[in-house]
């Protein structure tokens, strides 16, 4: 195919070098936030008199054409274009003449690929939004579902204190809650500097109206500088760090589920269609979705750091280097999407094994703090407890007993003031049902999160 810019050259582009410099191949994707900026050019164009009305309708009726092609498969993307941009405006002078050579008009390429990717990210994030919002509400749903399931909370992978289930899973779902609300952050800044209009990197001589095009594209305003309006890829790299956190968090919720359906835990059953088997060990049910979503957590922190990289030397303005954000954000975009679509699933028909979650909050000593909270109440200084509630949990090793059938008279020995009553004290029920501080995995603050996050779903939009 010949270039548009071949005038200038005696030579064609070496093949090897002209499929160096394409484009084509990851940012046909693009093609319809690309026709739909050209549609809105075109009509500031006309609106402002720099082209005819006339002139507009065909370009519009063109690229609608093109757009209905290309969407029923009528019309495929030339692979042999340099990127969609080209190929856009080339299918439009092909079929509509000399007014698809106006398109161009007091653009360039630099403007609108910069215009092109944000309206691309825009839509994504809608559904990248959407499917964070269903998987907070399986979440809450397991945690509604499991209410009265107690497991030992950990610190240092070491047993610690009793807690409910629905209160350890549903702080994932403010992790998410977060996650969205960066998404929408980042986006209400990007939608801030339309940067169409800027053109090649220092505006044009005509009278244009960027805040129409602006609008219409629905941005809440331009970018002020036409350097900067070619040059920004902060927008990229902000909504590649919300997912890098987003992945993190997915990770991490990864590896308890890895932890949690291993023999050694055995808390929860993964659902049959999200695990596989071994093509040697026929006993293994092995959590693969589970172990990809973590490993490819690396992958999109690899295209934050890449696309980081890529923009460190860069001089200002437009620099071809700056073709390569294209391959990172799509590829954070892709695996995000995908991993939300098998993680949700994963754990909405994710079985919680409680009677074995119980047990293990049986062992541990982990009602050692509500054994020495037993004694403050009684009067006893919080260190002077902590101490005594330590040389009881060292004397129950040596004896092999645990703090729930010492016998009293031993208690006694230990401190005077210790009664029957305590034995209901340092119950796993009354550990976690007595824990009755904001945001505690108590009973009702468990209620009051659910409540909250119904309250988080139902409202509508991302910013
Ligand atoms: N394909 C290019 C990109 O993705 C479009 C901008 C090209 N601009 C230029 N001056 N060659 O960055």
């Amino acid at each position: 195919m010949e270039k548009m810019w071949a005038g200038r050259f005696q030579k064609a582009l070496d093949k090897l070098a002209d499929d160096f410099n394409s484009s084509i191949h990851f940012d046909h994707r693009m093609y319809k936030q690309d026709i739909t900026g050209s549609m809105v050019h075109a009509m500031m164009l006309s609106r402002q008199g720099i082209i005819s009305e006339n002139e507009y309708h065909e370009i519009l009726n063109g690229l609608s054409n093109i757009l209905e092609d290309i969407e029923s498969g009528k019309l495929e993307i030339d692979m042999n274009a340099e990127d969609i941009h080209m190929f856009v405006e080339s299918e439009l002078t092909k079929r509509i003449g000399i007014s698809g050579k106006k398109l161009h008009t007091a653009r360039s390429r630099n403007d609108q690929v910069a215009l092109d990717v944000r309206l691309y990210l825009g839509a994504e994030c809608e559904q990248i939004a959407a499917q964070i919002k269903k998987l907070i509400e399986v979440i809450k749903d397991k945690a509604n579902e499991n209410k009265d399931a107690i497991l030992p909370g950990y610190t240092h992978l070491q047993r610690a204190q009793p807690i409910s289930f629905a209160h350890h899973i549903l702080s994932y779902a403010f992790m998410l809650k977060r996650d969205f609300e960066r998404i929408g952050d980042a986006l209400v800044r990007m939608n801030k500097e339309c940067p169409i209009g800027s053109c090649a990197l220092a505006g044009t001589t005509y009278n244009t109206d960027r805040e129409f095009e602006a609008e219409r594209l629905g941005f809440s305003g331009i970018s002020l500088n036409s350097i900067d309006g070619v040059s920004d890829r902060d927008f990229c790299l902000e909504l590649m760090s919300a997912f890098s956190i987003l992945m993190m968090h997915l990770s991490r919720f990864s590896e308890e589920i890895i932890l949690w359906s291993s023999w050694e835990f055995k808390f929860v059953e993964l659902d049959d269609s999200y695990t596989t088997g071994s093509s040697i060990m026929p006993q293994k049910k092995n959590p693969d979705m589970a172990e990809l979503v973590r490993g490819k957590t690396g992958r999109v922190y690899g295209d934050l750091m890449s696309l980081l990289t890529t923009l460190k030397g860069l001089p200002l303005a437009y620099n071809k280097d700056m073709q390569e954000d294209k391959e990172a954000i799509f590829d954070a975009v892709d695996t995000v999407k995908m991993c939300l679509d098998v993680f949700t699933p994963m754990i909405a028909t994710m079985t919680v094994l409680k009677d074995n979650m119980y047990k293990a909050a049986g062992k541990g000593f982990i009602n050692a703090t509500d054994l020495a909270d037993y004694l403050v109440k009684k009067g006893m200084p919080f260190r002077t407890a902590y101490k005594h509630v330590g040389e009881i949990v060292g004397y129950c090793i040596k004896e092999n007993l645990i703090l729930d059938t010492l016998p009293i008279e031993k208690y006694k020995e230990f401190d005077a003031s210790f009664e029957e009553d305590l034995y209901n004290e340092i119950s796993l029920e009354t550990c976690v049902s007595k824990r009755i501080s904001a945001g505690s995995t108590g009973p009702d603050s468990v209620k009051n999160q659910i409540e909250f996050l119904t309250e988080f779903l139902n409202e509508k939009g991302i910013h």
